[in-house]
């Protein structure tokens, strides 16, 4: 838990730093936030305050404001400052030190770590004052969490657009914890349920979100290692991961998973589907008059997670998980044991409160280890399990 300041200043994307705010809140942050003038015109300092369960900070001139916590001991308490977004004429202050608000006095009076996430015009963001105003913030090591290419509010298409939300909490968080305990590692991370075809447009799924395995992979990033996540379908945004592999049935994950090694870690959060069919049908199934019962013909899949732990090439670390409705602890254990892995995060879904959920009820499992991690934050079980890897890692 860190303390950030959160500044926001007047652009159209404004709204997505309300955004920024809830997922730093999420991974267990207090956040405090300085909304600009401008800012003001976008959100309402009474969202801001909601959402940071902190009172919105919003002029220098306020006695009471300034009286409870003055603009120097907002930036005093804060571990790290970051600026969403940062538009150009925010940058441009920034830049050359002027102080005529309570952001960019702040600022000014600031000695931690900054970030700023650009986001404006793409005309502005190339033009040469703001190009030169960039090198001067970048060679005082602010830390730049650079824009998108994309479509912009104004219709334009170009660089300039904000910075997905996940790549500026990643890039947060890779702020906060500098000594990137997992750097140098490799970690192959799978996720998502897989979907396996029965005709060219029905499938076998599962309800797998992707929630654990895409908060396992930013956990891992933020942590300093080289991730690769192969992901069945999910509705969700990939983090910046190094390599983002998407997959939809059992056999391309297999794979994409033999592709990606070799490893130091192998975490398999995905739904896989035990049984694709034996032969699916190349053109959709009909339904035929009289007909009540459809039979279909179903095979094994391959079982990824016993084929790497039982690899020529195995990860010095193979990790399970286990959703169990009945007897979880014995299953698990079970799972361990048959799979040949070296670690099992089981959960208990018989009430089905795992799937799609921000939560989820976890016990570690290890030959000689049962912990329970009781019900956490899917990102705060991705936390504790990175932690846990990176331990390894170091004691051994
Ligand atoms: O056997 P079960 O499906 O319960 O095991 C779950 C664990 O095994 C998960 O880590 C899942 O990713 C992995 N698994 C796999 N390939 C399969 C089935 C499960 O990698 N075909």
């Amino acid at each position: 838990m860190k303390k950030i300041l959160l500044i926001i200043t007047g652009g159209v994307a404004a709204f997505k730093a309300l955004e920024v705010l809830r997922q730093l809140k999420k991974n267990g942050h207090i956040v405090r936030c300085i909304l600009t003038a401008g800012a003001q015109e976008f959100i309402t300092p009474l969202s801001v305050a909601a959402l940071s369960g902190e009172q919105a900070y919003t002029t220098l001139w306020d006695t009471t404001q300034e009286a409870e916590i003055g603009h120097i001991q907002l930036v005093r308490w804060a571990d790290v400052v970051v600026v969403v977004p940062a538009t150009a004429n925010f940058i441009a202050k920034m830049a050359h030190g002027l102080a005529d608000d309570l952001a960019s006095t702040a600022l000014l009076a600031n000695i931690n770590p900054v970030l700023i996430a650009p986001a404006m015009n793409v005309r502005m963001w190339e033009h040469p004052a703001t190009y030169a105003n960039m090198a001067l913030l970048r060679a005082r090591g602010v830390q730049v969490i650079a824009p998108e290419v994309g479509e912009m509010a104004c219709g334009e298409v170009g660089e300039g657009r904000l910075a997905a939300v996940e790549g500026i909490i990643a890039a947060v968080q890779a702020a906060l914890n500098p000594d990137h305990p997992l750097k140098g590692k490799h970690m192959i991370i799978t996720a998502g349920g897989t979907r396996e075809a029965i005709d060219p447009v029905r499938f076998i799924g599962n309800h797998s979100s992707g929630k654990q395995g895409y908060a396992i992979a930013t956990a891992a990033l933020q942590a300093g290692a080289r991730v690769t996540l192969i992901s069945a379908p999910t509705g969700l945004t990939p983090p910046p991961v190094a390599n983002y592999v998407a997959v939809s049935d059992a056999a391309s994950m297999l794979a994409a998973v033999e592709q990606a090694l070799p490893a130091d870690v192998f975490i398999g959060a995905a739904a896989v589907a035990d049984w694709c069919m034996a032969d699916p049908a190349a053109q959709k199934l009909k339904k035929n008059d009289g007909q009540d019962v459809l039979t279909l013909n179903l095979r094994k899949t391959p079982d990824i997670l016993a084929h790497v732990a039982q690899h020529a090439n195995r990860p010095a670390l193979v990790v399970g998980f286990a959703a169990e409705t009945e007897n979880m602890l014995e299953n698990a254990r079970a799972k361990l044991v048959k799979k040949g892995c070296d670690w099992v995060l089981a959960n208990d879904v018989s009430a089905n409160q795992v799937f799609g959920q921000d939560t989820n009820a976890v016990h570690f499992i290890a030959y000689n280890l049962h912990e329970d991690w009781g019900t956490l934050l899917k990102m705060q079980v991705a936390q504790r399990l990175v932690d846990k890897i990176a331990a390894h890692f170091h004691s051994v």
